[in-house]
């Protein structure tokens, strides 16, 4: 990995994970970025700025009025001469600051008056990650751009478990990589993503449908094509706007999706974010009448084509095959097994019971099946699990 030539400006707020930081620095030092670092007046509690100056072999910033910064570099200066601003860890506090727009001291004024891409690493405690305000905060700053790499789930230095604990640095590392060095690791690749529901038609104006959005599945043929890739988007029936950069492909039913994506092999990737009909029936040619004097009609189903284990079978296979799986219990149980039974890499699954707000909904809350085990992913945008997702699958291909 080489940063060489890169600048990166680190600000490091309060935390008992500010310690962390300090290998941060170094393995960024190592990969041959220079790093000017920031360091809070919380952070200083944690860290010294003599350990961050060593470390980054460059004066360290903490005050903001201080007349021997501004004479040297104006904190304006300061905050557009780097490439990448990251906040590592970034507490509640420093988010709460950064959503608010505030500029009370050093690290936010830097950060209010940044046009750079800013990265933020947050670390608190599980209570104050999951807390509404910082949720919130969250939402804001993913809606301007601001990209978020952790926190992790595990046991805390405050003794509680849950999701709080900052990114591992070589994790962090590899974000600031893929922003800096690595921004179109799909170049050359196809990426084939169905989504939406399909709509079985029952007569011409009736049809079996569900309540799928599409907007996962849309999010992600956004993220691989920012990630370079060429992108095929085969999808049923929503009110969604094609994302840039992609090629939709409209269709209706199960059987029109399934010719869709053959038509569109070979593929490097294989998403199937589509919530396809199980069953579809003979449709009529004319409007089924209701009618005191008619029986009511009944449906007779007929299983719809796998398309995903249609794909995932196909010859030449896509290298990557990523299906989905819905459920409203036994999540995980029935997810494995599904890998297994369609022949998939990888399993996004996620628990649409009834309160989870989760199918149609702008969040999503997933667990990464693989052949590796299961990855559980904190609450988050369905364009941050695209956009996640999207990074994994491009580490595929490096
Ligand atoms: O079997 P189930 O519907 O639970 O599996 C869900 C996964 O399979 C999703 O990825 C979905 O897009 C895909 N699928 C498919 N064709 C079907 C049914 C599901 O591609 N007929």
């Amino acid at each position: 990995m080489s940063l060489a030539s890169k600048r990166i400006l680190l600000i490091v707020s309060g935390g008992i994970a500010a310690y962390k930081a300090l290998e941060l620095v170094r393995l960024l030092r190592k990969a041959g970025a220079g790093v000017t670092c920031v360091l809070t007046r919380a952070g200083a509690e944690f860290v010294t700025p003599l350990s961050l100056q060593a470390l980054s072999e460059s004066r360290v910033y903490t005050e903001l009025f201080s007349l021997t910064d501004e004479s040297e570099m104006g904190h304006i200066q300061l905050s557009r001469a780097a490439d990448l601003v990251v906040v590592a860890p970034a507490s509640a506090n420093i988010l709460a600051q950064m959503a608010g727009g505030m500029a009370s001291d050093l690290a936010t004024t830097l950060l209010l008056a940044t046009d750079k891409h800013v990265l933020v690493a947050p670390a608190m405690n599980v209570r104050m990650w999951e807390h509404a305000a910082t949720q919130a905060n969250i939402a804001t700053l993913k809606h301007r751009g601001v990209a978020f790499v952790g926190p992790n789930e595990g046991a805390m230095a405050c003794n509680e478990y849950g999701f709080g604990r900052l990114a591992e640095p070589a994790e962090i590392l590899a974000i600031i990589d893929a922003l800096l060095v690595r921004p179109k690791p799909l170049t050359g690749k196809h990426a084939l993503v169905t989504a939406g529901p399909t709509h079985e038609p029952i007569d011409p104006v009736r049809y079996i449908a569900n309540r799928s959005s599409g907007r996962q599945g849309y999010a992600i043929a956004a993220a691989l094509a920012e990630l370079g890739a060429r992108v095929t988007l085969v999808s049923g029936p929503v009110s969604l706007a094609p994302p840039a950069d992609v090629t939709l492909v409209r269709v209706e039913t199960a059987r029109e999706m399934l010719v869709a994506c053959e038509a569109a092999l070979p593929a490097d990737v294989a998403v199937f974010a589509a919530a396809v009909a199980d069953w579809r029936t003979e449709a009529a040619n004319l409007k089924l009448k209701k009618s005191p004097d008619v029986a009511l009609p009944s449906l007779a189903l007929t299983l719809n084509p796998d398309i995903l284990a249609t794909i995932a079978h196909a010859n030449p296979r896509p290298r990557l095959v990523v299906g989905f799986a819905a459920e409203t219990h036994d999540l995980l149980a029935h997810a494995t097994a599904k890998r297994a039974r369609k022949g998939c890499d990888w399993i996004v699954a996620n628990d649409v019971a009834e309160g989870t707000g989760i199918m149609g909904g702008v969040e999503n809350e997933v667990h990464l099946v693989t052949a590796e085990g299961v990855e559980t992913w904190p609450r988050m945008s369905t364009d941050e699990v695209a956009r996640r997702l999207a990074t994994r699958m491009a580490e595929i291909f490096v």
